[in-house]
């Protein structure tokens, strides 16, 4: 628990920081899982600053998103795809093709295909080191809805009602709120091998209550974090209010 949400984010960039040193060091590739949204933006910030001011490299970082909407342009305002660019990706040194964000623009019957491909493909680079993650109101990780499994694996979902409410501000009108995304899995995600979920103010007090100390069920898709051995939720005050 932090005072400030700030001093949240200066921590997990921190690890992140080190973890990409260390494996650059050994001369190996240091793969990262990354959220979008408004929790995880003053994560990327300083990890920009320590590019800048700190000569942090990102030349042996390979990323995986969690989740893009389905169907979403890369270019329109509200992709993940333009999200990550701005927050992070235009200004660090990364090698764009080790970048992967699931694609918005697939045909419907690519889709399986293109969800297999996905999570073969971080198993071919090893699995992720570390996975950033936040929490949706309905409990949900990444994408994982309510009802979503532990054994869930990238695919094609539906949202959330209430996710698609938080998302209106973003799209001008719930009309305008896509109804499907492409999301990692439950299960893709518990095969990290670090998560450091992010989860800040008083909106989130209820749900990360319920996250922790209610017993594993798919009612509440991040319970299953539970069955994680290296996970840390990193709150501020008012998200941690509800937990006894
Ligand atoms: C984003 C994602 C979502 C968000 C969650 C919280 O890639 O997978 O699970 O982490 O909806 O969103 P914010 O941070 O905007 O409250």
């Amino acid at each position: 628990k932090f005072k400030e949400k700030s001093d949240a984010c200066k921590r997990v960039a921190r690890e992140i920081g080190s973890l990409i040193r260390h494996r650059a060091a050994e001369n190996r590739n240091c793969v990262l899982g990354l959220a979008t949204g408004s929790t995880p933006i003053r994560v990327y910030r300083e990890l920009v600053r320590m590019h800048r001011e700190e000569g942090l490299s990102f030349h042996n970082v390979v990323t995986f998103n969690l989740d893009e909407y389905f169907p979403m342009q890369p270019t329109a305002p509200q992709s993940y795809v333009r999200f990550m660019n701005e927050h992070l990706f235009d200004h660090i040194d990364i090698v764009r093709s080790n970048v992967h964000i699931p694609n918005g623009t697939i045909e419907l019957e690519s889709v399986p295909g293109y969800c297999r491909d996905y999570d073969e493909l971080i198993a071919s680079c090893g699995g992720i080191d570390l996975q950033l993650l936040g929490i949706g109101r309905t409990g949900h990780i990444g994408f994982n809805e309510p009802g979503a499994t532990r054994d869930t694996r990238t695919r094609l979902v539906k949202l959330d009602t209430l996710t698609r409410i938080d998302a209106v501000s973003d799209f001008g009108g719930i009309e305008y709120v896509p109804l499907l995304a492409i999301t990692m899995g439950v299960d893709t995600i518990l095969q990290a091998k670090r998560i450091r979920l992010l989860a800040f103010g008083e909106h989130k007090a209820d749900i990360v209550q319920r996250a922790i100390e209610t017993r594993m069920n798919a009612t509440v898709p991040a319970t299953f974090l539970q069955a994680h051995r290296d996970v840390q939720y990193l709150l501020d005050e008012d998200a941690a209010e509800c937990l006894t």
